[in-house]
């Protein structure tokens, strides 16, 4: 008898694990279902910050259905890898760079790497909250991913060990930028020579001399210690750094309408958290770098944008049939952008 019960309970326990593995979920028997949110940053930038406010919302909220457990500084994996987790259903959320998407298959999401697209985040967020951000979500169904928000970090900036002022600065420079071929042609464009690496290798990279630089955002310069290993960061915004939160589709699809409503309000929430801290920690870090002593933080002179403009603005051409001409010119005209002539 005792072994028969024993038997019941083990099928029983079978069948239940199954069914959380259907719905893509980490749940344990009679437990929380768990999402695991991994992300590369540190905890303590609007990423980072925002990732842990989901996590308490999530948890208070859902009266403790959810445990929301957050990995930060690629602790579980790296840029590649942790998409790769989230389509197999290892991890259930990430927030990746909008510049990491191309591998996906999703091209058009490299429409945000265009130099100087977004004159502020204002434009940025025009796209986003409109119908160009929607249909973007939109493809990502196809590879088993939702689309939940975008979150803001600002404008990069570019740093080296030499002084970059002038687009001849940049000859011969090795820059590292994430995966984007938009960011490969606009390193090209300056006459640098772009090389692809994962966010968690960049620190490394710098020190050993793999690259000569990098662009980036001051709160990534300042928790990775960039300004440790670059002598020198030029304040160009040329470009703009913003994330996708995404959810493993089938994970999601699988959970109970009323967690599913809980949890999109809390998403929801966070975006506004992140945002809302996304301009001030930018600005407190690069204080913070100014203050270090360590790094020269220069100002563009509007006739340097003008030179750096020239020397970008064919890459928006170049990249048209990569990109998509539909997707760039909805883009031009949410963001309320003009191509020169
Ligand atoms: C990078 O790789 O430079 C950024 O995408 C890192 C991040 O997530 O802010």
């Amino acid at each position: 008898m005792t072994h028969d019960i024993s038997r019941r309970d083990a099928m029983l326990a079978a069948a239940a694990a199954l069914a959380a593995t259907a719905a893509g979920g980490a749940r344990a028997q009679g437990g929380p279902i768990v999402i695991k949110f991994s992300h590369v940053v540190a905890p303590d930038t609007p990423k980072g910050n925002g990732a842990q406010r989901f996590k308490e919302l999530a948890e208070e909220r859902s009266k403790g259905r959810v445990k929301v457990e957050v990995y930060p500084n690629s602790q579980l994996y790296k840029d590649k890898e942790e998409m790769e987790a989230l389509q197999l259903g290892s991890v259930q959320m990430l927030a990746p760079s909008l510049a990491k998407f191309g591998p996906l298959g999703v091209k058009e999401y490299e429409v945000f790497d265009l130099p100087f697209i977004f004159k502020d985040q204002a434009a940025f967020r025009a796209v986003t909250d409109g119908p160009v951000g929607a249909d973007l979500f939109h493809k990502l169904e196809s590879k088993g991913i939702r689309g939940m928000a975008y979150w803001d970090n600002g404008f990069h900036i570019m740093s080296a060990n030499r002084p970059l002022h002038h687009v001849a600065d940049f000859k011969g420079l090795k820059m590292r930028i994430q995966s984007s071929k938009v960011l490969d042609a606009q390193m090209r464009a300056l006459g640098a020579i772009p090389q692809v690496m994962a966010f968690s290798e960049l620190y490394q990279a710098l020190q050993s001399g793999v690259v000569d630089g990098t662009e980036g955002v001051p709160s990534n310069f300042w928790t990775q210690k960039i300004y440790e290993v670059q002598k020198h960061m030029t304040l160009s915004y040329h470009g703009h750094l913003a994330y996708a939160v995404i959810v493993n589709k089938k994970f999601w699809d699988g959970l109970p309408e009323d967690l599913r409503t809980i949890l999109d309000g809390c998403v929801k929430d966070a975006t506004t958290y992140a945002n809302a801290l996304a301009a001030s920690e930018n600005a407190m870090a690069l204080d913070k770098i100014r203050a270090s002593g360590k790094t020269t933080v220069y100002a563009l002179t509007p006739a340097e944008t003008d030179e750096w403009k020239r020397a970008l603005m064919p890459v928006h051409h170049e990249m048209a049939a990569r990109v998509g001409q539909p997707t760039i010119d909805a883009v031009y005209k949410a963001a309320g952008f003009v191509p020169p002539k």
